[in-house]
């Protein structure tokens, strides 16, 4: 269910956002603020190569096993949905909302997430998505890849011991075992599995905008993508008016 209204940048393409950047940089927190504002259906796609993680490691397969990760992914159905507390993932049908956040699940979806066959099979999902209805996604490969034509593109980012304190902070909330050490450790082994693989890599296109969210709080950094957005809008109405 999209809520709001749908703004279209023109007459066939809907306007789209897609906001790039390392772990705990404060994506999926910006793209769902600014989803709420502007009436735009979010997507997460982290949670699609987290999904595939979980399936793996509930399977009892190694993650980085090329060969076992291929073999599982006939049997996968994956299914996003919009519900009224925001994206929900299915796996063959049951919600895994909840099971795909915990730190093995991070380390198992960066594996698997360096996988070709793993890129392939979610990039239809993500493209599908985005074909209609306007839309904030994030990630990695966004800009890069899934919607290299978006309206604007965002690179957020932040030092890895602040994007390690966030999530720590996070962890710790939802009564989580962990160490900041722990977290930052894994943090920056996720960054340079992501950042180091081959296909598709975290990486800034060109044409994004970088936007550092190390000296400022999460709401400064919405409030400039918000004014980006606003002036990419107002310079679309004008060539639609010309
Ligand atoms: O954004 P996240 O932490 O939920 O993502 C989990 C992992 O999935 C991340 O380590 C890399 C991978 N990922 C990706 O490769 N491409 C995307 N578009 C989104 C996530």
């Amino acid at each position: 269910m999209i809520k709001g209204e749908i703004f279209m940048q023109d007459r066939e393409k809907p306007f789209s956002i897609a906001i790039d950047g390392p772990s705990g940089a404060g994506k999926s927190t910006m793209a769902k603020m600014l989803a709420r504002e502007l009436g735009f259906l979010y997507v997460d796609t982290g949670a699609l190569y987290r999904t595939i993680g979980y399936a793996v490691l509930q399977r009892g397969a190694d993650p980085s096993d090329q060969a076992a990760v291929e073999a599982l992914l006939p049997s996968l159905t994956i299914r996003l949905e919009q519900q009224e507390d925001g994206q929900h993932v299915f796996l063959n049908n049951v919600d895994v909302n909840d099971c795909i956040r915990t730190p093995e699940v991070s380390m198992a979806a960066s594996r698997v997430s360096a996988l070709p066959a793993v890129r392939q099979f979610l990039l239809d999902i993500q493209r599908n998505t985005a074909k209609s209805v306007s839309i904030i996604m994030d990630g990695r490969d966004i800009g890069t890849v899934v919607l290299p034509d978006a309206s604007l593109k965002v690179f957020l980012t932040a030092s890895a011991e602040i994007r390690a304190q966030r999530r720590y902070q996070e962890l710790i909330e939802k009564g989580a075992a962990v160490t900041y050490e722990e977290v930052l450790r894994d943090m920056r082994q996720r960054d340079y599995q992501d950042s180091h693989r081959e296909l598709a890599p975290l990486k800034e296109a060109e044409d994004a905008v970088r936007v550092d969210s190390s000296a400022m709080t999460l709401e400064e950094a919405v409030e400039a993508v918000r004014r980006l957005m606003d002036s990419r809008r107002s310079r679309s109405d004008a060539v639609r008016k010309a």
